[in-house]
């Protein structure tokens, strides 16, 4: 059998720089434990407009289509600021996950113990803290129709819809369901069924779902407020929680702080299954360019890192690879070697880019 593919779309600002670390961990995966990769590269954002007049170009798009991962850097930055809507290095990032109906986005807010003195809650909340959102990205109050601000009776309305057709929350119930078989066998689905007919509606067929083919997981319901409380009190309790597109937004970034820095928060991207099985996929840190610290080596490769062990958990069932790699990432920062991102304003010399990979790498050797 061929090697799984993977494509590598660097993009622009840090994202190159990140993404050089990772390079390296694949090439080890590769050396020292068999693991080889078909690695290709292109450009995206900013770097696809510069040598192409667009932030994607159609051959890249055809490659992403037939690879088993993309792994993304991040786009945009202050000399594009100016491009026509149309092409700015956004618009790549949205072309991909639009064509490849990338509809089930997974944020993991997971905490290192080493970094739960950033955490915005006490340590002991948020200490081993490890769940997974999954929100529907591709449909919701974000796209439902009519939208528009229209006038009435003399004065203006905006108006967005929030709807969700059956198969939309039956797709995206079932990644869900699939991830917390690979995690803890535990799925939160939160809506808002006590005010929002689509929250009845995105009730009843995660139920079916459920019944139907996951009984084995243990399934729970909440209010989508509740969640937020919950999330903030005893976030603990969770292992997946599967939401729709405008809570999940929320939702997402309101767990993501409860872990720290930007600079650790990997993100997947998953759509339907394809030939072979494995999802359509694309595994991105969240951050972004940082055009603000880009060129200097300070960035923390960490989000793009475990972006990666996330690529081999969900696309390439190497779950064991995963946790070899996120251990690897958790020992690197018990031993005290971090960027400048995750230290306090007196805490010494901060590691490179290069620094921080060196030490991750080292960590893997001594795992084995
Ligand atoms: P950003 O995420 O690039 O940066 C926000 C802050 O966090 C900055 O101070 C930055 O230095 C810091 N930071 C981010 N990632 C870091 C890392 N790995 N290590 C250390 N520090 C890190 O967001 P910002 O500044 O709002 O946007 C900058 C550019 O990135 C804009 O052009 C924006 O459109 C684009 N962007 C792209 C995204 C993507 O490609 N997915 C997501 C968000 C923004
Ligand atoms: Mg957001």
């Amino acid at each position: 059998m061929s090697n799984p593919s993977l494509l590598i779309l660097a993009g622009d600002g840090i994202g190159p720089e990140v993404m050089t670390e990772v390079q390296r961990i694949i090439a080890w995966y590769g050396d020292k434990r068999g693991l080889n990769f078909d690695v290709s590269e292109d450009l995206v954002g900013g770097a696809a407009y510069d040598a192409h007049g667009v932030p994607l170009h159609d051959d890249t798009m055809a490659k992403a289509q037939e690879v088993d991962a993309v792994l993304l850097g991040a786009v945009g930055g202050p000399a594009y600021d100016d491009l026509d809507f149309s092409v700015k290095p956004e618009r790549g990032l949205l072309r991909l996950r639009k064509e490849m109906d990338l509809f089930a986005n997974l944020r993991p807010a997971q905490c290192f113990d080493a970094l739960a003195d950033f955490s915005s809650l006490k340590k002991d909340i948020v200490a081993g803290l490890d769940i997974m959102i999954v929100r529907e990205l591709t449909s919701g109050s974000y796209f439902g129709e009519p939208r528009g601000i229209f006038t009435e009776n003399n004065e203006r309305v905006g108006i967005n819809t929030q709807r969700y057709t059956e198969s939309e929350i039956d797709r995206v119930a079932r990644a869900a369901f699939e991830l917390a078989r690979k995690r803890g066998g535990k799925l939160c689905s939160m809506e808002k069924a006590n005010v929002m007919e689509s929250g009845i509606l995105w009730r009843d067929v995660v139920t079916e779902v459920h019944a139907a083919d996951y009984s084995d997981i243990e399934l729970s319901h909440m209010y989508a407020d509740n969640g937020a409380m919950q999330l903030v009190r005893a976030p603990k309790q969770f292992d997946v929680i599967l939401t729709d597109n405008l809570f999940g937004d929320l939702l997402s970034d309101c767990a993501a702080m409860l872990t720290g820095s930007l600079g650790m928060l990997p993100s997947a991207s998953l759509g339907a299954p394809m030939e072979n099985g494995r999802p359509k996929a694309m595994y991105e840190p969240v951050h972004g360019s940082a055009p603000d610290i880009s060129g200097q080596g300070k960035a923390n490769p960490c989000a793009c890192i475990l972006s990666f062990a996330m690529a081999l958990r969900y696309s390439f069932d190497q779950g064991a690879e995963a946790d070899r790699l996120e251990a690897a990432v958790e020992s690197v920062l018990a031993s005290g070697v971090r960027t400048a991102d995750l230290m306090q304003a007196d805490g010494g010399t901060p590691a490179s880019t290069t620094e921080m990979g060196d030490a991750v790498i080292a960590a893997l050797d001594a795992s084995l």
